[in-house]
């Protein structure tokens, strides 16, 4: 799939200010700080069409955008920044719950993880949480371009090895560098799947 538009639609506080539910979505999830602004912006070929900050918890709200004119990308806010107050903190829970609850059309849900950390609890424990609640993710192994190949390797068997313990299989895995602008193809091809399998579907 090639990206031919991206429109920023909105900013949702909560879930219940979203777009009505008429078009397939994706939306970008993780830890505050593991990339997905950039990676919005780098898998929709605009530059600032998403916010980047070098300060976390950068993306407060639900951001939405349309792209090609028939699927949403969904920006969300982190989740597990250690220095949020608690409040935020749980602010950040409650808003993700409640827009995971909600969105009948959220095709896949990509959970970003820092390709250069070994597995992280807040991670598997945000994995399990999907699993019990049926939500269909893949995993997106981020900022790439900051280790070397055999690192690279050795946290995702990591990985790999944490998750089989538990699921059967694995889930889609994707592996990505925003600024060398690396796996978004691979990442619209898999999106293009799957709307393919919606339409089908429906
Ligand atoms: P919050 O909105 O705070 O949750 O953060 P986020 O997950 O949206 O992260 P964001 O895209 O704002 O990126 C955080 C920082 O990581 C920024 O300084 C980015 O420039 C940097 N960054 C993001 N992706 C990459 C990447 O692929 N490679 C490198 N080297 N840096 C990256
Ligand atoms: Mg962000």
């Amino acid at each position: 799939m090639q990206v031919k538009s991206a429109i920023f639609v909105k900013s949702a506080e909560k879930a219940s200010q979203c777009p009505p539910q008429t078009l397939p979505e994706f939306a970008f999830i993780g830890r505050s700080n593991v990339g997905k602004s950039s990676l919005i912006n780098y898998v929709a070929n605009q530059k600032g069409l998403a916010k980047v900050s070098g300060t976390p918890g950068k993306t407060r709200l639900i951001n939405y955008f349309l792209i090609n004119g028939g699927w949403h990308l969904v920006d969300l806010p982190g989740y597990g920044y250690a220095k949020a107050s608690k409040s935020v903190k749980q602010g950040f829970s409650d808003i993700i719950t409640a827009y995971l609850e909600a969105r009948d059309e959220l095709t896949c849900l990509f959970v970003l993880i820092d390709s250069r950390l070994e597995p992280q609890k807040v991670d598997l424990d945000f994995i399990t949480l999907l699993g019990t609640h049926g939500i269909p993710f893949a995993l997106v192994f981020t900022k790439t371009d900051k280790i070397g190949v055999e690192v690279l390797k050795d946290n995702v068997s990591q990985y790999a090895n944490t998750l089989l313990q538990s699921w059967e299989e694995l889930p889609p895995m994707f592996y990505t560098s925003s600024s060398k602008r690396k796996g978004g193809d691979e990442l619209l091809a898999y999106i293009d799947e799957c709307i393919e399998l919606v339409n089908t579907n429906k």
